[in-house]
């Protein structure tokens, strides 16, 4: 127990100051992060235009970090600059003026997502969306039955935002499959707490950010593909950067570079793909299977407080349908004087670092440079700030 968070606690100097478990939303900038800016500041300084020369190779340099953290090798990953654009490219890739043009996803799935493939209504997508029985999770079933041979696409999210469950989803990309549908896996909530394997899962797409469980800052997000996808796929949404030859400024149009390079669009976030090297490499050391071992018997010892100060868990107990975060209603049982978001934000104040999701509840996420100690004291605050 707290092997790790011994072991890599000092990387993270907000531990020193709060009790962090917001890992879910922000992780913990690690120490190094500032190293790294202050080198890609020096670098601007001194190399100007030159720095290019080390600039542009990080993509692939960071893409190879990420891809290690999923179980993809570099070449099948690229960065973007958020999941919405991940999202708004694949759908550039797509003909929805056939028969088959139906989107399915579910009605918990974090509303960026949702939004997007709203917007692409325009173009022919027609939107399905799979309710939730119960604002926490969704049947697996419910999804698979709502694939069909009509269905162009699945976007699933793998943990869910609010609740934190995590969605079987081996079965869905199976069914999918079976009909001829693609699937492009949100990550978000799960890459660097929750093991993932692209090649056993035999994901299509699957794309996440680097500033939640990942720790490594806002401002990137990277996406895997498929390799027997990247050349049939020709997004739409493309730049000068996706061009095989970007420094020939041909026209008019693009002639697509090979790989997931094509998906590159234009101007990349270089001081983001700086800041995300360090944890990228911390995780990467540990792995993520004893990474999930410590995260599974912390969220543990939070259901273990909760039941024992009476408190609702609105996340799935079973190890395997939880993710990294737990959400706890202090209130959901027995109703005190204060509202659960006037408990989130007492936390807040007494710098335990929490969010509150309405109607659930407040989320709890531990990572691996938390201790089992800190798990106890958050509950405990919780307690006593019920009972204030
Ligand atoms: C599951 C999930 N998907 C996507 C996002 C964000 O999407 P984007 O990268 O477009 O900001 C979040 C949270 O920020 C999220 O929790």
């Amino acid at each position: 127990m707290d092997e790790l968070a011994k072991k890599y606690r000092s990387h993270f100097p907000i531990l020193e100051s709060s009790c962090y478990m917001i890992s879910n939303s922000l992780g913990a900038m690690p120490r190094e992060a500032e190293s790294e800016l202050m080198h890609y500041t020096h670098e601007w300084q001194t190399e100007g235009v030159e720095a290019w020369h080390s600039w542009f190779p990080l993509v692939d340099t960071v893409s190879g970090l990420f891809g290690k953290i999923i179980g993809a090798e570099s070449q099948d990953v690229t960065l973007v600059h958020n999941l919405t654009i991940a999202s708004a490219l694949i759908a550039s890739c797509l003909d929805f003026s056939g028969k088959r043009n139906k989107v399915v996803f579910t009605e918990l799935h974090f509303p960026t997502i949702s939004y997007l493939w709203h917007g692409w209504q325009k173009y022919g997508a027609k939107v399905h969306l799979v309710k939730s029985d119960d604002g926490i999770t969704v049947d697996a079933q419910k999804i698979i039955n709502a694939i069909d041979e009509e269905t162009l696409i699945v976007p699933i999210s793998h943990v869910y935002f609010r609740s934190g469950a995590l969605q079987d989803i081996k079965a869905i990309i199976e069914k999918a499959h079976s009909v001829g549908a693609l699937v492009m896996v949100d990550s978000y909530q799960a890459a660097g707490v929750v093991p993932i394997d692209v090649k056993e899962l035999n994901v299509d797409i699957l794309a996440a950010g680097v500033l939640k469980w990942l720790c490594g800052g806002p401002g990137a997000a990277f996406m895997y593909i498929r390799r027997d996808h990247h050349e049939r796929f020709q997004p739409a949404i493309r730049g000068w950067l996706g061009d095989k030859e970007p420094f020939d400024f041909v026209m008019p149009d693009v002639h697509f570079a090979q790989g997931m390079h094509r998906f590159l669009t234009s101007s990349i976030q270089v001081p983001c793909l700086y800041t995300a090297i360090p944890a990228l490499k911390i995780m990467g050391e540990i792995g993520v299977v004893a990474i999930r071992k410590n995260s599974l018997s912390m969220t543990q010892r939070i259901i273990e407080r909760s039941d024992e100060y009476e408190f609702k868990v609105n996340s799935p107990r079973e190890p395997h349908r939880r993710g990294g975060a737990l959400t706890i209603d202090p209130n959901g049982i027995t109703q005190g004087k204060l509202s659960t978001k006037q408990i989130n934000d007492e936390l807040i104040r007494r710098r335990f670092i929490t969010d509150y999701r309405p109607p659930i509840g407040i989320r709890v996420a531990p990572h691996f440079y938390n201790t089992q100690e800190e798990v106890d004291a958050i509950m405990e605050e919780m307690k006593k700030i019920k009972e204030s």
